[in-house]
Order: structure tokens, then C-alpha cells, then sequence
């Protein structure tokens, strides 16, 4: 780990928009990217291969340990898990669920840490999570937590998935998205809450380059 290179750290709910934006930023910067979700989420793809429980925290701890993953950015991130291309099973809502619940252990989280802190390399990092800007990278540089309504976070992930051909209902998708919301926030390690000292932007009505914009505003001081 580099202590040179400066980390902005974006945190927010599910459907923020967070991914969308911390890549087009890492992009423009030329800055590595985190995807702490997509280690969470692989995370949870390795406990149901290796037929773990969700409920066994200490078998998923050990899994945490041996989690052979690489990340690789093109246009779009390409996770790979023991060399295979997870890139599309790690995107389903169901993963998503349950990388929530898994990312409610301690024991846990403190297992992915390094992994994550690895990622603070030259010339920068935009990382981009739950816990970013509190617990993984708290002396980062810039701290910004995007948000957005649950209904137009329900509705861009809806839309997200339709064009992906993949048929769901907006009902269930906003159902589920609180839900995930509840468990993140309320959990007590590291909960999903915005850093005292990060700047709050909420997206709701804004466009994507509106958000890009405010967000390199905050960068640029
Ligand atoms: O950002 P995401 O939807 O890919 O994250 C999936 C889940 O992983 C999220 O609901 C909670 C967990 N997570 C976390 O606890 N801490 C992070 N820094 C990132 C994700």
C-alpha cells in the first residue's frame, strides 16, 4: 500500500449510482478502481460453491482467507474466482442479498480488509462500498456519500436489468432493495452511514453528468 496515493472513497445504498460514477471518475483521473461490493459479492458465489452455510461465520471467514480473485477493468470490471469469469453471476439480486448478509460478520469484514487496502496504489484510488470512507480507507483524501430515493433506485436498477433482458418486477425489486438497505444500515460493524466529514449528494434528480461533475467539483476542491 502506497500512503501517497490520495483515495476518494463513495459510499452509499444500493442504486446510487455509485459504480456508474466511481468508474467514469477513476477513468477521467486515470485512478485504480474498488469494487468492495463485487468482493462481497464473490464472496458469497464462493460460500455456495464450497456448500457453506450463511449462517456459519467462521466457515466463511476461512473462505474469505482462501479467496483467490482478480480483478480486471476494461470498459466494464471482469471478476475472476480461482481463474474463472464470474463477471455475470456476481451481478444477479440474489447475490447481491446475499453478499449483504455475509458482509453483516466482523469477522468477516476484517478478513477482506487488506484485500481492499491493497488496492490504494499510485497515481490514486476511487473506492467505492458501504464503508469506504468510515472504516476501509477513513484518512482518505475526498469523501463523498451518494444517495438517491428508493423509488428511482428501484426504478434505474429495474430498467438496468429489463435492457439486460432479464425479467423482474419493480415491486420486488424496491421491496428488496429497503430490505438490503436495512440489514447494511443496521448492522453493527460497519454500517452503511455517511462519513461526518463526506459530502452528501443526492442523485435523485440528477443526470449522470451532473453527478460526474459535482463529484470532480469535490475532487478538484
Ligand atoms: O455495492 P453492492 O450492491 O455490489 O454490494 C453488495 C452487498 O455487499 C451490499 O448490500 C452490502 C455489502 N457491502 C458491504 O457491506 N460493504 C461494502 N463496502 C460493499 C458492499
Amino acid at each position: 500500500m502506497s500512503p501517497a496515493a490520495p483515495v476518494l472513497a463513495i459510499d452509499g445504498p444500493s442504486g446510487a449510482g455509485k459504480g456508474t460514477i466511481s468508474r467514469a471518475v477513476a477513468k477521467m483521473r486515470g485512478w485504480h478502481y474498488l469494487d468492495s461490493g463485487a468482493i462481497y459479492r464473490s464472496l458469497a458465489i464462493a460460500v455456495a460453491r464450497d456448500k457453506v452455510s450463511l449462517d456459519d461465520e467462521r466457515a466463511i471467514v476461512q473462505v474469505a482467507n482462501h479467496l483467490d480473485l482478480a480483478f480486471r477493468c476494461d470498459d466494464q470490471l471482469i471478476v475472476l474466482l480461482d481463474g474463472e469469469d464470474i463477471t455475470d453471476r456476481i451481478q444477479s439480486e440474489s447475490c447481491g442479498n446475499d453478499a449483504s448478509k455475509i458482509a453483516a460478520y466482523g469477522s468477516v469484514r476484517e478478513a477482506l480488509l487488506h484485500k481492499q487496502r491493497a488496492f490504494q496504489q499510485p497515481p490514486g484510488l476511487v473506492a467505492d462500498g458501504r464503508d469506504m470512507g468510515t472504516v476501509v480507507f477513513p484518512q482518505a483524501e475526498y469523501k463523498i456519500f451518494l444517495t438517491a430515493s428508493s423509488n428511482v433506485r428501484a426504478e434505474r436498477r429495474y430498467k438496468q436489468l429489463k435492457g439486460k433482458g432479464i425479467d423482474v418486477s419493480l415491486k420486488r425489486i424496491r421491496s428488496e432493495l429497503e430490505e438490503r438497505d436495512r440489514r447494511d444500515t443496521a448492522r453493527s460493524h460497519a454500517p452503511l452511514v455517511k462519513a461526518d466529514d463526506a459530502v452528501l449528494i443526492d442523485t435523485s434528480e440528477m443526470t449522470i453528468e451532473e453527478v460526474i461533475k459535482r463529484v470532480v467539483e469535490v475532487v478538484s476542491g
